[in-house]
């Protein structure tokens, strides 16, 4: 039996994200497994997949914190202690601290609804639409201390449609989404993911 990649989640809200990981962790030749949930977000429904999954969840806080650090150190306190191995953000709304990004160097993905570098930020799906573009999608990337930023595992597109409004846009890339993280966390699990400083290549 071969040894999966122990993954905390870290969530704040749907968790549809969540849900493609947890059903992929459910196929048993899937090279990782989820050990924790993390929201920072009580009503998340994503922690209610994650029960229903009988996922291991916490709830933490941001605001009974008095900084940014402090949360994380909270967080990574109780990604040590499911002996987590990896760190997958999947529709978190939180800046991480410099500290925490530096704990998880290169052992920490997020998921971003547009084309990195394009469009970093919130709403990158209204922004893909106000400028015009023909063609959106979604990137997975190793976090760095900025924002949206850092080497890039995968990407997937999408057309823009004559006529699409916000939710049209993200719920077609949000299809892609699912696909590319699943993928990226079997390539990473897998150990077909190598990344000397910023540069990646999979194997
Ligand atoms: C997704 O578009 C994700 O890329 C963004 O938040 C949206 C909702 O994600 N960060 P989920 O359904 O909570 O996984």
């Amino acid at each position: 039996m071969m040894k999966k990649l122990k993954t905390a989640i870290l969530i704040s809200g749907s968790g549809t994200n969540l849900q493609a990981l947890i059903d992929a962790c459910d196929k048993p030749d899937y090279p990782a497994e989820i050990s924790l949930v993390i929201s920072n977000k009580a009503d998340a429904y994503g922690l209610t997949r994650a029960k229903n999954a009988g996922i291991v969840t916490k709830i933490i806080n941001h605001k009974d914190f008095l900084s940014r650090e402090e949360f994380d150190k909270s967080m990574h306190a109780e990604i040590i202690a499911s002996e987590a191995e990896f760190v997958c953000m999947a529709g978190f709304m939180r800046l991480l601290s410099e500290w925490f990004v530096d704990q998880w160097h290169n052992k920490l993905v997020n998921i971003h609804p547009s084309l990195l570098p394009s469009f970093k930020g919130i709403d990158a799906q209204k922004q893909a639409l106000d400028a015009g573009v023909k063609t959106a999608g979604c990137t997975v990337h190793f976090v760095r201390k900025e924002m949206d930023a850092g080497p890039i595992i995968m990407q997937a597109t999408v057309p823009v449609l004559p006529g699409d409004t916000v939710e049209i846009l993200s719920s077609r890339i949000l299809v892609k989404e699912h696909e590319c993280y699943t993928e990226s966390l079997r390539l990473i699990a897998s150990g077909r993911v190598k990344i000397k400083g910023d540069a990646i290549q999979i194997l």
